[in-house]
This record gives C-alpha cells, sequence and structure tokens, in this order.
C-alpha cells in the first residue's frame, strides 16, 4: 500500500494506548495537530505573546499583525472576497449562535415596529420561518428552535430519509411561507453525507431566503470556496481542521454582516460610546468583542498554511479513497448495518450492530487501541430519522491509513461476535 506523507506530522498518532498501536478513528470530533502548528504555537508564547489592537507597543503589534495575517490566510483558503468577512469565534457552535441571536434581534425590532405601525406582533412574526434539517448537529438545530421560541417565528425542519435531504421537501416549505434562512449542514456529522450545497443555496436564493452553512465537518474533507458557494454564512472551528481547540470562523458576505446587529458587547467593537448611545465598530471587529484567542487564531493560521502548503488536493483524494475502503469492509462486516446510503459521503461513517450496543463496542475496541466515537453523536433527529438512538461512528481524516481500517475491522469482528455470545 501506498506512504502516507503527513503521518509523520502527527506525533499523537505515533504511541501505544493499552500496550497496542493507537488507531485514531475520532476526527470528526477533534482532529489531530500537526507538529508545525505546535511549534507556531510555541513561538508565539515564546516571542510575541501580547493583547492586540490596544497597546503601541512592539509585541502587541506582532501579536496584531500575525493575527490580522491569520485572517488573510483564511480568507484565502475559503476564497472570501475580503479579510473583513472573516470573523474569530470560539467554534462552530460559537458562529452560529452569533448569527441566531442577531437574527433573533432583527426579528423581534421588526416586530416591535409592526406594532408601532398597529399591525400587531404575531402578524409581523408569524410569517417570518426558519428551516433547518433533520441532518444537522444539535448546534445549527437548537440555536434556531430557540430563536423560533424566543420570536415567534416558525421553525421547519427538512427531512432527511435514509441520510439524504429532501430538497422537494425543502422547496414546498420555501414555496409556501416566508423564510428568513436555511441553516444546512456541509458535510453530516453522522452519516457523512455532503449534501449539495450547489442546489441547496440557489433554491433558497429562488424564495428569499439566506444560507447559513455549518462547514464544521465539510472544512477538511473537500475544496470550500464561499464566493462560489454563494452562502451568506459558512461557519466552522479549528480543531476539526488540524488547528487548536477554542477557535473558529464566522465567514459573513460584507453585506450581511453590515446589517446583522451584533449581540456581543465590549471592548474592540465600539466606535463612540457615550451615556445616550454606542456606536459600532466596522466589520469584522464588531463582532469581535473583548480579547480574542489570539494564540488559538494564530494556530488555526498555522493549521491552513499547514494544509496550503502539503497539497490539499492529494490530502482529498487520500481520504476518498480511504472512506469507499472503510465504507466497503465495514459494510462487509456480519450483522453491521451502515447508517444512511448518501450518494456522497465524507469523514464520517455511522453503524448500528444487530445484538450489539454502540457503547459496549467503542468501549471494548477502545481497548484494542482503537478509537471511535458512539452515541447521538449530538445527531438526535437524525438518529431518530434513522429508526436508531446511538451508533458507532468511524472518522478517518488524511493521516489514517488502510491498515488502520483493516485493524479497526479485525477487532470490531471479533467485539461484535463477543458481545452477541453474551446477549444470546
Ligand atoms: N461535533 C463533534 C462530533 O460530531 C463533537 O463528534
Amino acid at each position: 500500500m501506498k506512504e502516507n506523507i503527513w503521518r509523520k506530522d502527527f506525533p499523537i498518532l505515533d504511541q501505544e494506548i493499552y500496550g497496542k498501536p493507537l488507531v485514531y478513528l475520532d476526527n470528526a470530533a477533534t482532529s489531530q495537530m500537526p507538529v508545525q502548528v505546535m511549534e507556531r504555537l510555541a513561538e508565539h508564547y515564546k516571542t510575541e505573546h501580547a493583547n492586540i489592537h490596544r497597546g503601541i507597543h512592539y509585541l502587541s503589534e506582532k501579536s496584531t499583525e500575525a493575527v490580522e495575517q491569520a485572517r488573510k490566510t483564511i480568507k484565502g483558503f475559503v476564497k472570501a472576497s475580503e479579510a473583513e468577512e472573516i470573523i474569530f469565534t470560539q467554534g462552530t457552535t460559537d458562529s452560529i449562535h452569533l448569527v441566531a441571536a442577531g437574527i433573533a434581534e432583527e426579528l423581534l425590532r421588526e416586530a416591535a415596529g409592526a406594532m408601532e405601525d398597529n399591525a400587531g406582533l404575531a402578524g409581523a412574526v408569524s410569517r417570518a420561518g426558519i428551516v433547518t434539517t433533520q441532518m444537522e448537529h444539535h448546534s445549527n438545530y437548537v440555536p434556531w428552535q430557540q430563536v423560533c421560541r424566543q420570536t415567534g417565528a416558525q421553525f421547519f425542519v427538512c427531512p432527511a430519509p435514509d441520510g439524504e435531504l429532501d430538497l422537494d421537501a425543502l422547496e414546498e416549505i420555501l414555496k409556501n411561507n416566508r423564510i428568513r434562512l436555511v441553516a444546512c449542514a456541509h458535510v453530516s456529522n453522522l452519516t457523512g453525507t455532503v449534501n449539495p450545497l450547489d442546489q441547496i443555496i440557489p433554491l433558497a436564493h429562488r424564495y428569499g431566503a439566506e444560507v447559513l452553512v455549518d462547514g464544521a465537518q465539510g472544512i477538511l474533507h473537500q475544496p470550500v470556496n464561499v464566493q462560489e458557494l454563494d452562502c451568506e454564512y459558512y461557519c466552522f472551528s479549528g480543531h476539526k481542521m488540524t488547528g487548536p481547540t477554542g477557535i473558529g470562523v464566522l465567514y459573513g458576505k460584507r453585506a450581511c454582516l453590515e446589517k446583522l446587529p451584533p449581540v456581543r458587547f465590549g471592548g474592540g467593537m465600539v466606535d463612540i460610546v457615550t451615556e445616550q448611545k454606542t456606536t459600532w465598530g466596522p466589520v469584522p471587529h464588531r463582532f469581535e468583542a473583548g480579547t480574542p484567542n489570539i494564540a488559538g487564531i494564530i494556530g488555526l493560521g498555522a493549521a491552513v498554511e499547514y494544509l496550503l502548503e502539503h497539497d490539499i488536493e492529494a490530502m482529498h483524494a487520500w481520504e476518498d479513497d480511504l472512506m469507499a475502503y472503510a465504507l466497503e469492509k465495514i459494510g462487509a462486516l456480519p450483522y453491521v448495518r451502515i447508517l444512511g446510503h448518501p450518494k456522497k459521503r465524507a469523514g464520517a461513517i455511522a453503524f448500528a450492530v444487530d445484538g450489539a450496543h454502540p457503547y459496549d463496542i467503542a468501549s471494548m475496541i477502545d481497548k484494542a487501541g482503537v478509537a471511535v466515537r458512539s452515541g447521538n453523536h449530538c445527531a438526535q433527529p437524525m438518529l431518530q430519522a434513522l429508526g436508531e438512538s446511538a451508533a458507532v461512528r468511524v472518522s478517518p481524516a488524511f493521516y489514517n491509513t488502510k491498515e488502520e481500517v483493516d485493524t479497526l475491522c479485525e477487532v470490531l469482528e471479533k467485539v461484535i461476535t463477543m458481545l452477541r455470545r453474551f446477549q444470546s
């Protein structure tokens, strides 16, 4: 088999756990970090650590430059039209919250305006709706449910039978309601379904709705070009793309960011503050109140540089090959049922096993050195749609190998046999 040329950059993978070589297949939860990113973080703390945009001194300027350079690198990576469209957040959940809370504020203002005009709150807000999908991680589902609860807007969920979105159902929702926004995953964190954003986004636009894409699981597994996608917002996390935890990005079209009300207030996001009134600073700073995760931003910038310097197309091709291999091998194991049959899949394969609980499977294979995730995967609506309450999920990345998939399958087969014997 071909040698994996990136693996040597990930020292964590080169260790034994419980006396067995580690096989790390839980990358959808968190990817691992290359040594180049660790070294950049160490350099930052050793030579340039200071607060940004505030002090006129050498270290502060160096840190500020590093943060703004990271913004430019990330802008280039997702092909945004300007660096100001890149907002740093704590992660995908936080990015979605910034937009959700801003839209809630906007809908409430709209309702208040309607009340002044005597149109009445119910009249104004009941016409607005938000659509999410059955396929979402809870972080792109619950915030929108809450927005609807807070504002009286209607909450719609596009069905995803067998792990594929029903676009006819989506069109019906869009056609029959005034939809403010469609919130949709790029890639499902459970089934790995790659959604046809090239159809979903124009469809939403045809009916006047904006689109927010949860790219947490999408960003590492395929090229992302936000201008070509034409989505209004694209959200992702550093730790799912070889960067640090606690840092994420909200990409937004400038025109959308200019009209989205900021909901987090404090230092760094204002223009003029008086007793009567405060005015906001420019985009993106108006959405970045307080001291940001400076090291996290620089680490994320370094992770993106790592991906750009190492032929990301070759990484994607390696991963596609590995996914096809894993799907076939896992699917051929006795009593295993692969969940969802999407046309296109990336990054994750979920399955259930007749006669064995996902939690028992994951705990037992862990003792053989293999790390996977089990449980509801923060995707209860999707699991319910698939008729399950829990699943095992295998999520490879570009530094994994077919040998590791072989180890996984050998261990899985033994564990399944053992667990079924206990059950019978
Ligand atoms: N969102 C992460 C996952 O799906 C934690 O595992």
